[in-house]
């Protein structure tokens, strides 16, 4: 069995809880418990961290779990070069949202350069596989579904 986690290390006011040093701390100690494979949501992957901002968290996670526990990174990931930034910080793999949901064919438009960005209309949502109600759950992430 894998085990992973998902932490959210900044919360950018959507939540109050655990800071970036907390969350530093909390996934060391999920490390020693047996964490294999750490997943950060950051929401906005190709910036530093708002409370150390001369620092990126995948570094700071990288040195915080070790080199065996595998980290996957989440945040506003659309092209080749923003996931390669994240390779680069210390990630093992990339995760997308938005970019996957308005792109499903990720890796071909990546590579072609062909990248389709929001806002896209529901009738393009439509074409690319979305259900009226998942079109309507979109229309909560601003920008995303053209009004
Ligand atoms: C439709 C949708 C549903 C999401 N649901 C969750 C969720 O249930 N739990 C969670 O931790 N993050 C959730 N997220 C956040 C994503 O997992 C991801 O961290 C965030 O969208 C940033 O990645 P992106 O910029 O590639 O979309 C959701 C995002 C989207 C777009």
């Amino acid at each position: 069995m894998v085990l992973g986690v998902r932490l959210s290390p900044e919360d950018f006011g959507q939540a109050k809880g655990l800071d970036l040093d907390e969350t530093l701390q909390v996934a060391q100690w999920l490390v020693e418990d047996g964490m294999d494979l750490l997943h950060l949501s950051l929401w906005q992957s190709a910036l530093n961290t708002t409370k150390r901002p001369d620092a990126h968290a995948t570094t700071l996670f990288r040195s915080a779990v070790g080199p065996a526990t595998r980290i996957v990174v989440a945040g506003k990931i659309w092209t080749l070069a923003e996931g390669e930034a994240q390779l680069e910080h210390g990630a093992d793999a990339i995760a997308l949202g938005r970019a996957a949901i308005a792109n499903p064919d990720w890796p071909q438009r990546a590579v072609l350069g062909t990248m389709k960005y929001p806002p896209l209309t529901a009738a393009e949502l439509q074409q690319r596989g979305l259900s009226a109600t998942f079109i309507s759950y979109m229309a909560k992430f601003k920008g995303f579904v053209a009004e």
